[in-house]
């Protein structure tokens, strides 16, 4: 007997493409998508992503080697496009034969898709505009990820519920698109996949389940958290690019904006030039995350999490959190 019909028949297509239970992935988060979480995640009935982020082509490989060894299941691999070795980061995942390539931060370098399915892997791709999705989806990619700025981490400037409108009609009866951003609840779950989504993106959800490595404090955080206290990081000067960033308000957070108020002053000064004052903003933030999710260094650390972080209220194993947001969207389709 499958055990959410109505929901199952719904992301049917997204589940026979990941090779799982449910269409549910867990976004790859940096520091905290690591072998555990990844596995636990594949084990539930999920899709689970290993957070590549900045490691070197061995870490990777270790890290594949130590997920493989604690799940059977599918999971795949997050890549950041502007990785230095990307290329060598996709010959890791080849010998592996990782069955998944997700390519996050930006658009696919030329090559990345091609080198990646011609080991036979499928390629998840990003896409912060209509054509440009349908552009990817005409260079071979094999579905794609729409990600509002609900989202935990680096985000785009249009909500969730404003892309699904824009990009479901248009694509969602001829591709895999998966909905990522700010969902907390079964019932978000069922109205994407009414829409036409073939499954469903979470991370702020996942981020602080039993299984997750995230340090006490990182947690504890989440749990106090509202929706508001999830905020996108402001840039001060038009002349210094900040990448807004979805993040818990923190020390770290004011003494950024104080930090730009300070660079752009020197920078009118002329004791420093555009590119150095440019890198002095963008390294600010250079380890802060592994701060904060490995250190627990809730003040200065970057304490990534999306407005969902509201409805994260304790510790409990992947299995429940999965089996409750199944158990919503199974009643929210049944009530339907
Ligand atoms: C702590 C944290 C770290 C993240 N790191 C990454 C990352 O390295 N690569 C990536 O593609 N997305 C990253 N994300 C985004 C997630 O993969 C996912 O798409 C997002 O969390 C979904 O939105 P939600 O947080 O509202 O559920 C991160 C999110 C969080 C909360």
């Amino acid at each position: 007997m499958i055990a959410y019909p109505k929901t199952a028949a719904l992301m049917a297509r997204g589940a026979e493409f990941l090779g799982t239970e449910h269409a549910m992935l867990c976004g790859a988060m940096s520091w905290v998508s690591e072998r555990n979480l990844v596995a636990a995640i594949s084990n539930a009935g999920g899709f689970g992503v290993i957070a590549c982020g900045a490691m070197t082509p061995e870490l990777l490989d270790a890290e594949i080697t130590a997920t493989a060894a604690l799940t059977a299941k599918p999971f795949g691999v997050n890549l950041i496009t502007m990785h230095p070795r990307l290329l060598d980061l996709v010959a890791v995942c080849a010998r592996h034969k990782v069955s998944h390539v997700v390519l996050a931060g930006g658009i696919p370098p030329k090559g990345a898709v091609e080198a990646i399915k011609a080991f036979g892997a499928k390629v998840l791709v990003f896409a912060p505009t209509l054509a440009l999705a349908k552009k990817l989806f005409r260079s071979g990619a094999d579905a794609l990820v729409i990600e509002g700025s609900e989202a935990g981490g680096h985000i785009g400037p249009v909500s969730t519920s404003v892309l699904a409108q824009e990009f479901l009609p248009a694509l969602a009866a001829d591709h895999i698109v998966f909905v990522a951003g700010g969902i907390g609840r079964g019932e978000m779950i069922a109205s994407y996949l009414e829409m036409g989504a073939s499954g469903v993106q979470l991370g702020t959800r996942f981020a602080c389940a039993s299984e997750s490595i995230a340090h006490p404090a990182f947690k504890t955080a989440f749990f106090r958290a509202n929706a508001r206290d999830a905020v996108a990081s402001v840039q001060i000067d038009p002349r210094l690019p900040v990448i807004p960033v979805r993040a818990l308000r923190n020390k770290g957070s004011e003494e950024f904006i104080a930090k730009q108020i300070e660079v752009a002053r020197r920078l009118d000064e002329g004791v420093v030039d555009m590119a150095a004052a440019q890198l002095e903003i963008e390294h600010f933030w250079a380890g802060a995350l592994r701060r904060a999710v490995i250190d627990g260094d809730i003040e200065s650390g970057s304490l990534m999490a999306g407005q969902s972080v509201g409805m994260v209220t304790r510790e409990e194993p992947v299995a429940t959190i999965m089996g409750e947001l199944m158990t919503e969207c199974e009643a929210a389709l049944t009530r339907g």
